[in-house]
């Protein structure tokens, strides 16, 4: 099943609802917020969240007319985290296209976000108060996870389980509230939770690809080594230290230095990539997707359910060895 196409008339609404959310198809020139929101929104992401959303509730037999608005707004508060992560994370490339802070600046990407955040909010509020509620959750969940991560920065002796309870949290939990939100619709407490504790599983494999991505520099918006350069905590180079003492002392007594040099930090890249330590996260990204699926219990064994894990399966894969050699 390829998802992009099974899920198109879905996803079709969802962009429709989208577009209506962001001014509709010819909004005020001077509306700068609303520009710079439609600049991330529009023409690019892979709508993992919607589709999310669409094959959880297709698994509890939800209308889909239903399921549109929690999409959107998973999609939203995503968005709203981007906007967010760029200011944090200086990035400059997003989607293929400079970020809305390359291009307007910090503040006008802060409050797009602050916009898009309370646009999701409302329309969940239109919905009812149990999804408002658990959607206000996670986006506290999210928060949270963002300043350990900023707070991580630089810190050789980051566990494997401190690093997991951050991917939890920045990805997890809104892929977690994705299930829950289409159990909530189908007031389903049960599959609620399996939903939740497979969408937070998923979630931190997601961010596993996104650190092994990091490593192999297969992504297409960010320079390779990315994290070593804003010493950023990543899952290969903490297994890569935890092998290896001597690659820790390099690495640390880099990240005591006011600047990082392009060449040092290949050179500690390479450092990384030479303790095999890729293989490994690839090995442990592999347990977080095979956990999640135990998490999925009878629902695993659904149609539908069926659906969840393949497209788990290939979304984080995919993610983490596109265009690795
Ligand atoms: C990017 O998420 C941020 C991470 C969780 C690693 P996505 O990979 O879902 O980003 P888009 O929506 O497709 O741009
Ligand atoms: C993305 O996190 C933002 C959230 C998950 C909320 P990262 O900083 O790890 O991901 P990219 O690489 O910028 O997309
Ligand atoms: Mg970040
Ligand atoms: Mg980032």
């Amino acid at each position: 099943m390829d998802p992009q196409v099974a899920f198109r008339p879905f996803l079709a609404q969802v962009e429709a609802s989208l577009l209506e959310q962001l001014g509709g198809p010819s909004p005020k020139e001077t509306d700068t917020l609303m520009q710079a929101a439609r600049h991330l929104c529009l023409g690019g992401g892979k709508r993992a969240r919607p589709t999310l959303v669409k094959i959880f509730g297709d698994t509890l037999g939800v209308d889909a007319a239903k399921l549109v608005e929690p999409a959107v707004a998973a999609e939203l508060i995503h968005a709203a985290s981007l906007l967010h992560d760029d200011v944090v994370d200086n990035g400059m490339f997003r989607r293929g296209k400079p970020t809305v802070n390359a291009r307007w600046g910090n503040i006008v990407a802060v409050m797009s976000g602050d916009l898009l955040l309370s646009g999701a909010l409302l329309t969940l509020a239109g919905v009812g108060p149990r999804l408002t509620a658990s959607a206000l959750a996670t986006v506290q969940e999210m928060t949270r996870a963002a300043i350990a991560e900023v707070q991580a920065r630089g810190n050789l002796e980051l566990s494997l389980g401190e690093l997991k309870a951050i991917a939890e949290g920045k990805t997890g939990a809104l892929f977690g509230w994705c299930g829950k939100a289409a159990a909530t619709v189908a007031e389903d407490e049960v599959a609620a939770r399996c939903f939740d504790a497979f969408g937070r599983r998923i979630g931190i494999a997601f961010q596993m690809a996104d650190d092994i991505r990091d490593i192999t520099g297969t992504d297409e918006g960010k320079p390779q080594y990315a994290d070593l350069q804003s010493r950023t905590p990543n899952l290969p180079v903490v297994l890569a230290m935890a092998h290896d003492a001597r690659l820790k002392r390099r690495i640390g007594e880099a990240w005591s230095w006011a600047a990082l040099t392009p060449e040092k930090v290949r050179e500690l890249g390479t450092g990384v990539l030479v303790t095999g330590a890729l293989d490994d996260a690839i090995v442990l990204m592999n347990e977080e997707i095979d956990s999640a699926v135990d998490a999925l219990g009878p629902y695993a064994e659904h149609e539908s359910g069926a659906n969840l894990v393949m497209w788990a399966r290939t979304i984080a894969r995919g993610i983490a060895l596109k265009g690795a050699a």
